[in-house]
């Protein structure tokens, strides 16, 4: 199947808008996930059944690969996500209120660098639509078999001074239907969200989602949920320490890194779409974002849990970042160039390469890198 899309699907992509192929995909893996007699046959095509447990953030993940934010904004093809194989997805970015983000075109790709650069600036139905989506969602079909984060961004009409409220709010609003969030702080596509990296505003925003965070957990009497930070990758190795720093001592259970770029290597000059504004992902992104993880999981000893997300292509990358110390993997780029199967491809090349090194669980290949070049 993967051949099926690199050589038929792929080819086609280069003749659609980037946008419009993608929200084309998305509903097709809607219908198709929704309907019991397709997802029985996308799951016995795509699905692994290759198990590579990782027990984490309260839950046992099938295996470590899921779904980066962004993809599904708007929480539309649940389903579709385990059927095709992932062992979590994380919906959104969703802010407290409903944004239509910046005018199109907004989404570029760059097939022959395996990049995409976009400026969506949040576009989703905002906090209280989202609500009404996944009450229907769990009404009609029970709560999803895998785990669902929630990408938590901030409304482009809050000022950062309020960020802490808007990025509570939504945390609030959507908490029953759940099981990990992630405060995003480093999307490059709304005016000085970065800032929000900063030690004290973070620090506000993060203990004012652990505060809802926990009473929404005691109103019915069951324990908070994980809170993770998710870094952009253009800061230095000082900057990222103080942002691990803040984030463990303000309760959060891990970090994900990375988000898109907004630098351009030289090498990508002479590619126009790359050099739209914007964020970058996919390929380019890739060694940046391992590097990012190995420096955090030196700095905390490997107590820290790292979601690994960055130009994930294939199981070499996918081990490079698991050894590089992370504990769970995410992947957008990826899906757009090599096609649904990848979830397969990449668990069953993860299995392999520990029974290369002789490893029998995948827990034990986290931060192996670190271990083989002490
Ligand atoms: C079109 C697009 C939209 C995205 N939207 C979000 C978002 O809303 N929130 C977020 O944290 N990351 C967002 N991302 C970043 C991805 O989750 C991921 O961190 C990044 O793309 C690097 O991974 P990749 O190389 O596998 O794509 C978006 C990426 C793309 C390409």
């Amino acid at each position: 199947m993967g051949l099926v899309y690199r050589t038929l699907v792929r080819p086609m992509l280069v003749f659609q808008d980037s946008e419009k192929a993608h929200t084309r995909s998305v509903r097709m893996l809607r219908l198709f996930s929704n309907n019991r007699l397709t997802r029985v046959f996308l799951s016995a095509v795509y699905k692994t059944r290759k198990k590579l447990e990782v027990p984490l953030f309260g839950d046992v993940y099938q295996h470590p690969f899921g779904l980066a934010a962004g993809m599904d904004k708007k929480g539309e093809a649940i389903n579709g996500w385990d059927a095709i194989g992932l062992s979590f997805a994380e919906i959104g970015g969703v802010t407290m209120l409903e944004q239509t983000g910046n005018p199109k075109p907004r989404m570029f790709r760059s097939s022959k660098h395996k990049a995409l650069v976009n400026r969506m600036g949040f576009n989703n139905p905002g906090s209280e639509n989202m609500q009404v989506r996944l009450q229907n969602h769990f009404e009609r079909f029970g709560k999803p078999k895998i785990p669902i984060w929630l990408n938590l961004g901030k409304s482009k009409l809050t000022d950062n001074q309020n960020a802490h409220t808007d990025y509570s709010t939504t945390l609030g609003r959507l908490w029953d239907y759940t099981d990990v969030f992630v405060v995003n702080v480093s999307s490059p596509n709304t005016p000085n969200l970065r800032d929000l990296q900063g030690e004290e505003e973070l620090r506000k925003i993060i203990l004012e989602c652990v505060k809802i965070n926990s009473q929404k957990a005691k109103e019915i009497g069951s324990s908070a949920k994980p809170i993770l930070v998710k870094v952009a990758p253009d800061m230095s190795f000082e900057q990222l320490e103080r942002v691990t720093t803040v984030a463990m001592e303000s309760g959060c259970a891990g970090i994900v890194a990375t988000n898109t770029t907004i630098s351009r290597p030289n090498e990508l000059e002479s590619d126009e779409k790359l050099q739209e504004t914007g964020g970058m992902s996919g390929q380019p992104v890739k060694d940046m974002s391992t590097q990012f993880i190995r420096h955090i999981y030196q700095y905390t000893n490997g107590q820290f849990p790292i979601v690994g997300v960055g130009g994930i292509m294939n199981a070499n990358d996918a081990w490079e970042k698991i050894t590089a110390g992370a504990s769970l993997l995410q992947a957008y780029s990826g899906f757009v160039f090599e096609g649904p199967s990848l979830a397969k491809a990449v668990v069953s090349g993860l299995e392999t390469k520990l029974r290369q090194h002789g490893l029998d669980r995948i827990e034990d290949a986290i931060g192996l890198w670190h271990k083989e070049n002490e």
